[in-house]
């Protein structure tokens, strides 16, 4: 087996006192090491607790007296490795990154790594994590293909409550580790996920829809590409995501499935989490409707996308879909499994507040053909999209063997 090669950044943060464990872990999984350092780091953590770990110099310095080969370490370094972790990564390096600055080693040689697999994560204080500014690099970052691997939430070492908890390394290293060894498992294999909900309009200016945020359908997107899966993800999304994966952003219901229409059979994989409007207004009004008169408005369906999928279906491919309802209904949700020919249903409760509906957590029950039941307990949306997404990669395999 192909023995990877992890160079890990350090930044100056209080978190790099976890990254002796991070190189261990990697060193323990027959991964290569290397380590470059900012100056700040080291006032954290000493180049030679590193350097007694992996065995090797730990490089801080661009040009190191006496070396000729330190001008072109960085690019040295960039071409050994086959992936860059930076971790913990600070607001000041993320922002030096996303700008393309480039004024101590790590930096540099982020500036040649253009072509390399990235995770960053973050660790900060809550406030400099939630500043807008800092918000806007990381999203620089996530558009320029980088992976984040967002931190934890909780109490930090300024004593505030909040995110900015650099993730367990644990996680962090599963995490890559997972990634590596999913590209076998998810290359070639293409998604098409929707997300959030759709607007269907009444006038030029008003519309009907619901409360999907997107942050359900963005974590699967998110997930699947994170492991090499080729993903396009369908919505009305407040933002174009364009990380790792293509977007299109529609409003209505109709143009959705348009879409997916033209484009599912290119696709191994549907996962429809997305908020479909089932009505919509009868009659759009080319102009503002004026109030004072009362409005009485007409409504129709809008076209059940899945059941229209599901007559272009073939049986090399797997759909996904939700079921939205109000109680843990099992039998509503396996109703719907049936009558869209999926192959697993996503059953959430979406009368709760503190899942569902634009919570950063949900809590699911996925339902299968052949009327196997797994229950999933609360967690992170983006766990969950990790659980749903390995599901289906299993049912595909079982389809394709
Ligand atoms: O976006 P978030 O804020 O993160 O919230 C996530 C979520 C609650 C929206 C998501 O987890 C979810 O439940 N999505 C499905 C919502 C829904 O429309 O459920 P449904 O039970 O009404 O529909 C069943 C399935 O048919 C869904 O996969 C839906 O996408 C699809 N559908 C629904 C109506 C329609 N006209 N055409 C469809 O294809």
């Amino acid at each position: 087996m192909k023995k990877h090669n992890v160079l890990i950044g350090i930044t100056g943060g209080i978190a790099a006192y976890k990254i002796p464990n991070l190189c261990r872990l990697f060193i323990k999984n027959s991964y290569n090491v290397k380590i470059v350092m900012t100056e700040n780091a080291t006032n954290f953590v000493s180049t030679l607790t590193f350097e007694a770990i992996i065995r090797s110099k730990v490089y801080v310095n661009e040009f190191i007296e006496g070396s000729n080969e330190s001008a072109i370490e960085h690019i040295n370094l960039v071409d050994w490795a086959d992936i860059i972790v930076i971790a913990p990564a600070t607001a000041n390096t993320i922002a030096k990154i996303a700008h393309g600055i480039g004024d101590n080693l790590l930096t540099s040689l982020m500036l040649v790594a253009s072509n390399k697999t990235i995770f960053i994560c973050p660790a900060m204080n809550t406030r400099m994590y939630l500043n807008p500014v800092t918000q806007q690099n990381i999203e620089i970052l996530r558009k320029r293909s980088f992976f984040i691997i967002e931190p934890d939430e909780g109490e930090l070492a300024c004593g505030d409550v909040g995110p900015g908890r650099l993730k367990e390394v644990n996680d962090i290293f599963d995490l890559i580790n997972k990634h590596v060894n999913a590209l076998d498992n998810f290359k070639g294999i293409k998604f098409i996920i929707t997300a959030g909900p759709t607007i269907e309009y009444i006038d030029p200016v008003r519309f009907i829809s619901n409360r999907s945020s997107g942050k359900m359908g963005i974590a699967l997107a998110d997930y699947a590409s994170l492991m090499g899966g080729e993903v396009l993800l369908i919505g009305h999304l407040l933002q174009s995501h364009g990380k790792l994966f293509n977007t299109i952003i529609i409003d209505k219901a109709i143009e959705m499935l348009e879409l997916l229409k033209e484009n599912v059979k290119k696709y191994d994989i549907l996962i429809m989490a997305a908020a479909v409007a089932d009505f919509k207004p009868k009659n759009v009004a080319n102009e503002k409707i004026k109030k004072g008169e009362g409005l009485i408005l007409e409504l129709e369906e809008n076209p059940d996308i899945l059941k229209e999928l599901s007559k272009l279906k073939n049986d090399r491919q797997v759909f996904v879909g939700f079921a939205a309802e109000t109680s843990n209904s099992i039998e509503n949700a396996r109703k719907k499994l049936i009558e869209k020919n999926l192959d697993m249903i996503v059953l959430n409760n979406v009368l709760r507040q503190d899942i569902g509906f634009d919570s950063d957590y949900n809590e699911v029950t996925l339902i299968f053909k052949n009327n196997e039941i797994l229950q999933i307990p609360k967690m992170k949306k983006s766990e969950i999209a990790s659980i749903i997404v390995d599901k289906a990669i299993e049912i595909y395999k079982s389809k394709n063997v």
